[in-house]
């Protein structure tokens, strides 16, 4: 195994050590992915290649240009779903299941695993879980603080459906563009920011 990987990691490194700032060349990363992914699953093989969106944050290393930026809005807002009955939130108790599981995606899950959307890895929720990453801001009291208003539940909605819908190049996963949540889970974890008597309110 391992004499497989040196020669790759090499070849990325050599390629990388002319210009630190210099992107590899793209025959160097297309050869380092298929070695690493060329024996998987076409759905591996799906997953690896980024949409127009993610392809112009991979070029321009999340920095888009402003124009890159409107385009991108405009294209990522287009594949937004919003439920068909007009009603965004569901079941905060599940929602909270929702927002604290962290499986799915990954290879070694057992057949049948339900994928979570993970919010506490990067946001606090509710103020009495001590255990929450920082990458992403603060929501405890995310629907009071906003007096649970219409309009900011469906951009809450938004968000978690389409990041990029939002903010270009976001680092928030794209929870219903990407199916990792179905419509809901996304209203339960709509619920779970949005309902009074959910602990994130209280
Ligand atoms: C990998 C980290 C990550 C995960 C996981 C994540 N988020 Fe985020 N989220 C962010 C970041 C970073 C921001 C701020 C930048 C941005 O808006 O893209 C953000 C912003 C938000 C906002 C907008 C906050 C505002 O400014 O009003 C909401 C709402 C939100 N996230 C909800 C969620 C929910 C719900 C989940 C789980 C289903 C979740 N996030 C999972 C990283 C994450």
């Amino acid at each position: 195994m391992i004499k497989v990987l040196i020669p790759l990691t090499a070849l990325l490194l050599a390629a990388g050590s002319a210009n630190a700032q210099e992107r590899p060349a793209q025959a160097v990363i297309d050869a380092y992915i298929k070695s690493t992914f060329g024996k998987a699953s076409a759905e591996w093989q799906a997953r690896i290649k980024p949409d127009d969106s993610l392809s112009v944050c991979n070029v321009t290393r999340n920095n888009p240009s402003s124009a890159q930026s409107d385009e991108m809005l405009k294209r990522e807002s287009a594949r937004v779903t919003y439920p068909a009955d007009g009603k965004f939130l569901g079941d905060w108790k599940k929602g909270y299941q929702v927002a604290n599981n962290g499986r799915g995606g990954q290879f070694s899950d057992p057949a049948g695993t339900v994928a979570g959307g993970n919010c506490f890895a990067c946001h606090q929720l509710d103020p009495k879980e001590v255990s929450y990453g920082t990458l992403g801001p603060s929501l405890a009291a995310y629907g009071k603080d906003r007096k649970y208003d219409p309009e900011t539940i469906k951009d809450a909605y938004t968000k978690i459906y389409n990041s990029m819908a939002v903010v270009p190049c976001s680092n928030m996963p794209r929870f219903g563009v990407n199916k990792v949540l179905d419509e809901q889970q996304i209203k339960d974890v709509m619920a779970y920011l949005f309902d009074p008597e959910s602990p994130v309110n209280k």
